[in-house]
């Protein structure tokens, strides 16, 4: 609406300027501040008429629609209206999402339109705690809808899902999801994919004859370990569109690839590349459409472990082979980098992940070099004597050679 005005005004003064200037050059003075003065008039009239205030208003007027008692219709109609948000620093979320979806906790809203509808998803979580974009990405901070579900701007990376893309997220947290047999409920979709990957098709032929999916596969064709990471950008540079019905975009390339692999990788003769040999699977809409998600979960998460969910898990022998096992899957440990090898030698990998591999007492240290750099690291090293929340405080009797190595070590992982 307000764009509109502002684009007549400009309109109306592009003509005022082309008649007036060779005529009354006093009035055209008068037009154009004229204009000016509309223009300032409609920023500050936006800026007290965000859209998330008439939500808040409705939804006070919705709740005092279902309320008899008087005293409460009173108090209702004090509410102040202000943005509200969850942050929480560690998981690295500051959601504004229930600025708009205030009902996400409130049952007497279970049939209500959005963005007024009681969330009925998902209830193991508490929203508190969690957020809104960890399940369905979006921009936290947005406060118009525009902007929060980041659906059609382009810039940001991780636009919300469709509804029937959020179990993507899943296993970010849920890591036991893809052993096949275990069960998650509201993961029916990821389930679903999870066998036909494992062999259950029309061709009863695993997806790893072929792909390396997390770590374990064959090399024939492209791995998927970490095909959920790549942006839309990224997609567009490494993949052929020409075939992609609709919007030229990863998901459309994907569930089409999954629908017919030669459609959408015909191969071309003059740059010699191949007709893929991805057999045709014969899936239904439904199936291409769960094994998308699939694909799209694959990514090595970066929730802190105590967010994660984590079964009662027997405690396991530890037989000192185990060490000597992972110390050996590194054939020349000795001319790694010398942090790198403190780190495997100091056995941090027991609490710390790696690139996959290691432990998850402790933060995952994969792209610890995005989030601090080598000084605050080593800070990080010389006050866990004092840092009693480190479990290892107290053990590490390093040097300041080999400080000063782990500290570029962990800092250039990015
Ligand atoms: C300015 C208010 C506003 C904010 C902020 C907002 N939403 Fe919404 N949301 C809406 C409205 C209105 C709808 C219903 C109409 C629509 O689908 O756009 C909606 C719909 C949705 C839907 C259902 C979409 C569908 O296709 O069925 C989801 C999921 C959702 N929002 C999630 C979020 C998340 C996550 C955030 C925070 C990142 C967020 N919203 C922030 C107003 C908002
Ligand atoms: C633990 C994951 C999780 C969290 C956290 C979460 N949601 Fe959801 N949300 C879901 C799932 C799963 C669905 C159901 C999607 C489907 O299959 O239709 C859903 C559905 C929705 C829908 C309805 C879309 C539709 O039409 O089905 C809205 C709106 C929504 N969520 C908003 C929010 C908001 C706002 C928050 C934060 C307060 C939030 N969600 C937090 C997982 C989550
Ligand atoms: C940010 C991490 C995170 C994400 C993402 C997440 N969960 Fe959870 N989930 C947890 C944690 C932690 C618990 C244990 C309850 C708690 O502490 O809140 C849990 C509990 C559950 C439970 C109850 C299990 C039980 O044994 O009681 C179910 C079911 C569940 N989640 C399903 C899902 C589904 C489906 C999704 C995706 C839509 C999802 N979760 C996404 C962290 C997560
Ligand atoms: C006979 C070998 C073979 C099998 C089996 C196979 N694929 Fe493929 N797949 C390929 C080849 C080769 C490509 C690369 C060429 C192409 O199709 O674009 C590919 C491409 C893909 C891509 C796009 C990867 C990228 O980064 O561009 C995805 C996703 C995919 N396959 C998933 C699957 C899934 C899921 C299954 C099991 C249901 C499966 N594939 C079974 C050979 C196979
Ligand atoms: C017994 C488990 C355990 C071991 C072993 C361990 N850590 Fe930690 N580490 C943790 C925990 C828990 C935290 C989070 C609390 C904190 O920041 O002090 C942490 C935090 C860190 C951080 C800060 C991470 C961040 O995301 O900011 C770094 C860096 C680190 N450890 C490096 C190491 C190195 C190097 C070793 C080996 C010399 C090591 N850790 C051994 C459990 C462990």
């Amino acid at each position: 609406m307000i764009e509109t005005i502002a684009l007549v005004l400009l309109v109306v003064n592009m003509l005022a300027f082309a008649v007036l200037w060779s005529r009354d050059q006093n009035l055209l003075y008068a037009v154009l501040s004229m204009s000016l003065l509309v223009l300032f008039g409609m920023t500050v009239v936006r800026e007290f008429t965000p859209e998330w205030r008439g939500y808040q208003k409705r939804f006070i007027q919705l709740q005092i629609e279902k309320e008899t008692d008087p005293e409460i219709i009173d108090s209702l109609k004090s509410t102040p209206i202000k943005i509200l948000q969850t942050w929480n620093k560690e998981l690295g979320i500051a959601d504004r999402c229930i600025t708009c979806h205030q009902a996400v906790d409130n049952p007497a809203f279970k049939d209500a339109e959005e963005p007024f509808r009681y969330h009925a998803a998902a209830r193991e979580h508490e929203f508190g705690k969690f957020g809104c974009t960890i399940c369905h990405q979006g921009q936290g901070r947005g406060t118009d809808a525009l902007n929060a579900h980041a659906q059609e701007i382009m810039h940001w990376e991780l636009p919300m899902w469709e509804p029937d893309m959020v179990q993507a997220s899943c296993p970010k947290c849920h890591e036991r999801i893809y052993e096949p047999g275990y069960s998650l409920k509201g993961a029916e979709r990821l389930m679903e994919a999870r066998d036909i990957i494992g062999g259950k098709n029309e061709m009863e032929m695993a997806c790893i004859d072929c792909h390396t999916i997390r770590g374990v596969g064959e090399t024939l064709a492209p791995d998927l370990s970490e095909y959920g990471a790549k942006t839309e950008h990224e997609f567009a540079l490494t993949h052929d569109m020409t075939y992609v019905e609709g919007e030229k975009n990863k998901f459309n390339w994907t569930y089409q690839h999954f629908l017919d692999p030669l459609k959408i990788s015909p191969g071309n003769e003059e740059t010699g590349v191949e007709p893929t040999i991805m057999p045709n699977f014969e899936l239904t809409a439904e199936q291409a459409h769960n094994l998308t998600l699939f694909v799209f979960s694959l990514e090595e998460s970066l929730i802190p472990a105590k967010y994660q969910y984590r079964e009662f898990q027997p405690e396991g022998k530890t037989e000192p082979s185990f060490i000597k096992e992972f110390e050996e899957s590194f054939e020349n440990l000795e001319s790694l980098p010398e942090g790198q090898q403190l780190f495997i030698k100091s056995k941090c990998w027991f609490c710390h992940t790696i690139s996959g591999q290691g432990g998850k007492v402790g933060p995952n240290l994969t792209k610890v070099g995005t989030r601090r750099d080598k000084a605050s690291i080593l800070k990080h090293f010389e006050t866990v004597e004092e840092n009693k929340e480190h479990p290892m405080a107290n053990r590490f009797h390093f040097s300041d050679e080999e400080l000063d190595a782990l500290s570029e070590y962990l800092a250039s992982l990015k």
